[in-house]
């Protein structure tokens, strides 16, 4: 019986465990994969008794993805650039962490968009919060020819320009409709219009048809803005499927298996976020 786990604090609305039980039953794996609540006082002797605690290793989420870092062998450079990780394994003996938020935002939309590429374009970013440092990391993988940041707070895009290499233009909050022309990529990472949150308002006037639009938001699944770029035509891919993408890599460290986000998968977690917020 293999095991595994997600910590955060809180812990009860997270979706992992559906996500990664629909993979082991799929599969017929001999596995389990629970939620634990760790306060943020308990993260560094939770981690450090991982060898000894009987889990092949897990998922940590807010607010550990930091303090995870410090406490494990960083896994990939991936790790190592944001500083902070969300995956956690076992090797000889020891804690290893990698951060697979970058690959599960890019694999959501080669998911969405068959050959999508960034390669030379220009993308733009609403935020520069904590979400937004894996998707500007990403975009950069991408090969995005420049990834242009709106945040209310602007100092904040400095912050994460000099942690990843690339080429970052700050751009006004004020000026985040006007500064969509040539842009083959807008991404929310802010918490607007998240349930329970104040709607992203942007003019979407300038934005080219061919422009992808994805938030990363994911409840509720359609964010007005998402249904605005729909209405006008544009594509657009929702936050959920990058949650479920970014589990892949830990469910194969842990169990063996590569799994695939099929849309019987999508369909369940979605349906589970109706729900829950009524929609
Ligand atoms: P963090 O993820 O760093 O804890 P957060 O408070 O969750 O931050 O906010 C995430 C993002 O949403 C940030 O980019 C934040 O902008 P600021 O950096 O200016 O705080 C953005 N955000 C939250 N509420 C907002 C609002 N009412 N208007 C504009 N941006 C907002």
């Amino acid at each position: 019986m293999i095991k595994a786990f997600v910590a955060g604090w809180p812990i009860a609305h997270s979706r992992s465990p559906l996500i990664h039980s629909y993979w082991l039953k799929q599969h017929g794996i001999a596995g389990s994969y629970e939620r634990v609540a760790v306060p943020p006082e308990d993260i560094p002797g939770f981690i450090e008794g991982l060898p000894a605690s009987g889990f092949a290793g897990g998922n940590v989420t807010l607010p550990h993805k930091e303090m995870a870092f410090r406490l494990a062998i960083p896994g990939d450079d991936t790790a190592r650039r944001l500083a902070a990780v969300n995956t956690l394994y076992l090797k000889n003996g020891a804690v290893y962490g990698i951060n697979t938020d970058p690959e599960g935002f890019l694999a959501n939309l080669r998911a969405t968009v068959p050959g999508w590429s960034l390669r030379g374009e220009r993308a733009v970013v609403l935020g520069a919060g904590g979400a937004a440092i894996s998707i500007v990391a990403a975009l950069a993988e991408a090969g995005a020819g420049e990834i242009a940041i709106a945040n209310r707070t602007p100092e904040k895009v400095a912050g994460l320009a000099s942690r990843i290499a690339a080429n970052i233009r700050a751009i006004p909050w004020e000026a985040r409709g006007e500064s969509l022309g040539e842009c083959a990529l807008l991404v929310n990472t802010t918490s607007l219009g998240m349930a329970g949150q104040p709607v992203l308002e942007i003019s979407l006037e300038r934005l080219a048809a061919t422009a992808l639009v994805t938030d990363i938001v994911y409840v509720p699944l359609k964010t007005a803005l998402l249904r605005q770029a729909e209405a006008r035509g544009n594509r657009v891919a929702g936050g959920l499927g990058m949650l479920l993408h970014q589990a892949r890599r830990g469910f194969e460290l842990w169990f063996g298996v590569a799994p695939t986000v099929t849309d019987e998968l999508h369909d369940l977690v979605a349906r589970d976020i109706d729900r829950s917020h009524g929609a």
